[in-house]
């Protein structure tokens, strides 16, 4: 038997009834953290559950415990495979891309490499028709028992098949996330490399116009198609996804969404993603922009919302004289600026009694850690040092932390 099969029987065998009870006993030892492996496998052999199923629950029940930071509260109904719940989506970002596609009029979505569902569920909450495929079976029986978990089946058809040989004539919208990792593990950033092929991918748009692409926040500009809009989000300052908005779908070339998990509030900034921003000297207060407001190429969009400028025409701090407290950027207030040098930056951290050093770094190739250490931090005070670039020369910012926006 090979190894997918094997995996996919195991699944399959959590679904009956026993399976659920194994799943409801291994929930139980799972509910505040991680149970001690080998009394767990006890307790469940002690309840007479045969081994194999045990173990197929707990670590289940362990995905579940992951899960909860993606998921809520449904993370407890949903299942999971290790890589399908490290792809998924956000259910905050499915949901807001599910509600955006229903605002353009699509009824009929399809879902080409679904993974484990987490958008083709958010699709079915917002009310669209969704048909969901995935060439692995495992992946896709997952997302199968996801859909019927959460009651979504008479929306939802789950297939396993390769997405390339899908028609797609009686869908009316198309979203696409393909697999960006390598068969050894690891990240891939090059979308050549992607799964669906790229090719495929970027064609999707000419066969059904409202056609939505989830790619890595690392995606070239070079590679996104004239006409689309490319949004990058971000959740509590983490660039989470890029998304390509084909067609009737695009509103602007570039878009900046932020969530935040702090108060659930959305900011969003668009722009052309070539606009400069003014450049001038370090000002009182310097703002480092979230990732998404980067990648996206806003930082002069940013800058404009209060007035700011850079002190290097390559690098996203932002400068102002006033405190400009913002939702888009991390604020600090300048204690000392300094050309870099380890020696006089000790003193000056010294000066300032900095125990506790956030060190955050654009434009220096030097390493927070091994710089840290060399700092030899003493002291009970609080402070960020920003290593970074002014007018190209290499620059220590010392600097305190601004109350949020
Ligand atoms: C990034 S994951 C999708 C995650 C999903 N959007 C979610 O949030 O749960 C990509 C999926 O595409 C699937 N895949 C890769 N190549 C495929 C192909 N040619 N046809 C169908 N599915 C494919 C993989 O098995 C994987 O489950």
């Amino acid at each position: 038997m090979t190894q997918p099969t094997d995996a996919a029987a195991r699944f399959a065998a959590l679904l009956a009834p026993e399976g659920a009870d194994a799943l409801a006993a291994a929930g139980a030892l799972w509910a505040d953290s991680p149970p001690d492996p080998l009394a767990a496998a006890a307790a469940m052999r002690a309840a007479g559950i045969p081994a194999d199923l045990a173990s197929t629950a707990l670590t289940q029940a362990g995905l579940r415990h992951r899960a909860g930071a993606k998921f809520g509260p449904d993370a407890a109904r949903l299942f999971f495979t290790r890589a399908g719940l490290e792809q998924a989506t956000r259910a905050a970002v499915a949901t807001r891309r599910a509600e955006r596609l229903a605002a353009a009029g699509v009824r009929h979505v399809a879902d080409l490499g679904c993974g484990i569902g987490a958008d083709t569920i958010a699709f079915a909450r917002a009310g669209l028709r969704v048909r969901a495929v995935d060439a692995d079976p495992l992946t896709a029986a997952v997302a199968a028992a996801n859909v019927a978990a959460l009651g979504l089946s008479d929306q939802v058809t789950v297939t396993c098949a390769d997405a390339t040989a899908v028609p797609l004539d009686t869908v009316d919208g198309v979203f696409c996330d393909p697999a960006r990792r390598r068969a050894g593990g690891g990240r891939v950033f090059d979308p050549r490399a992607y799964s669906p092929p790229w090719d495929f991918v970027t064609g999707l748009a000419e066969r059904v116009p409202a056609t939505v692409l989830k790619l890595g926040p690392g995606i070239d500009h070079a590679l996104i198609p004239a006409h689309a809009e490319a949004e990058w989000v971000s959740v509590a300052g983490e660039v989470v996804e890029a998304a390509l908005w084909c067609g009737p779908l695009a509103q602007a070339p570039r878009k900046a969404t932020l969530l935040s998990t702090r108060d659930r509030a959305v900011n969003q900034l668009v722009g052309s993603g070539d606009a400069l921003a003014p450049v001038g000297p370090v000002g009182r207060f310097v703002h480092d922009p979230d990732g998404a407001v980067v990648r996206a190429h806003l930082v002069a969009e940013f800058a404009a919302t209060i007035g700011a400028r850079l002190a290097d025409p390559t690098i996203a701090y932002c400068y102002t004289d006033g405190a400009a407290p913002s939702p888009y950027a991390s604020g600090f207030e300048v204690l000392e600026t300094l050309p870099f040098s380890l020696k006089r930056l000790r003193a000056a951290v010294r000066a300032h009694g900095l125990g506790i050093l956030e060190i955050r770094k654009r434009g220096s190739a030097l390493e927070p850690e091994r710089l840290r250490r060399d700092l030899r931090l003493s002291g009970g005070g609080a402070g960020t040092l920003l290593l970074t670039r002014v007018a190209g020369a290499p620059t220590a910012i010392i600097a305190r932390a601004v109350p949020v926006a």
